[in-house]
């Protein structure tokens, strides 16, 4: 798929979905404490922008970016309807991700480009976190995107991030009683500490 063609992808999917309170990850809004209190806080390829919301409530300077002009429209109306403070761009991160040591904290959920991985971790600023949540290619129903190429692997996430210190991990398959726990995603929590 071309960068035009997933653009109107979701142009035409944002433009089709009703309007609703945005909503954070789970990784994000259960794991909340491990904020910093101030600095610089990235939602990347933030849809509605559910976590952009929660990083700015909780103090930090946000930006939000995504490569549909609609849902970052639609999120600055938003803001500005409930006089959030939260900078929404129109960017493609394939082309351009962030600068390396630019961000305190940033926010990934529901979005999958194995080529990035490592830019996230090093767009960090020295003990910077990044709050990582995304759909996994074990599940025991149709859920999230069907090809192999957007879904994790089993233990993807910390295998992709060895040698940085990890503050938590989840990734519980079908494991047990699937009506309980983070099922069809798998998240990671790490931190820009190098470990010795
Ligand atoms: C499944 S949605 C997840 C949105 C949001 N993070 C959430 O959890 O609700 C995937 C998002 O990635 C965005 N996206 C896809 N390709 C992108 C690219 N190359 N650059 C920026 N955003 C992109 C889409 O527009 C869409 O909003």
């Amino acid at each position: 798929m071309t960068l035009s063609e997933t653009r109107e992808k979701w142009d035409a999917r944002y433009a089709d979905l009703p309007l609703s309170e945005p909503e954070a990850s789970r990784v994000l809004s259960e794991n909340r404490h491990l904020l910093p209190t101030d600095g610089k806080a990235l939602d990347f390829a933030c849809g509605r922008g559910g976590n952009a919301l929660l990083l700015a409530a909780s103090g930090l300077q946000t930006s939000a970016w995504d490569i549909s002009p609609v849902v970052i429209a639609q999120l600055r109306e938003f803001c500005d309807a409930r006089g959030v403070a939260v900078e929404a761009q129109v960017r493609d991160v394939l082309h351009q991700p962030p600068e390396a040591g630019a961000y305190d904290v940033i926010t990934v959920s529901r979005f999958l480009e194995r080529s990035l991985l490592q830019a996230l971790a090093a767009a960090l600023t020295p003990g910077g976190v990044l709050f990582y949540q995304s759909f996994t290619q074990e599940k025991s129903c149709e859920v999230g995107p069907r090809s192999p190429q957007y879904l994790l692997e089993k233990n993807e996430l910390l295998t992709a991030y060895r040698g940085l210190r990890v503050l938590s991990f989840r990734d519980e398959g079908t494991q047990g009683n699937m009506q309980a726990g983070l099922r069809h995603e798998s998240w990671i929590i790490l931190q820009n500490e190098a470990l010795s």
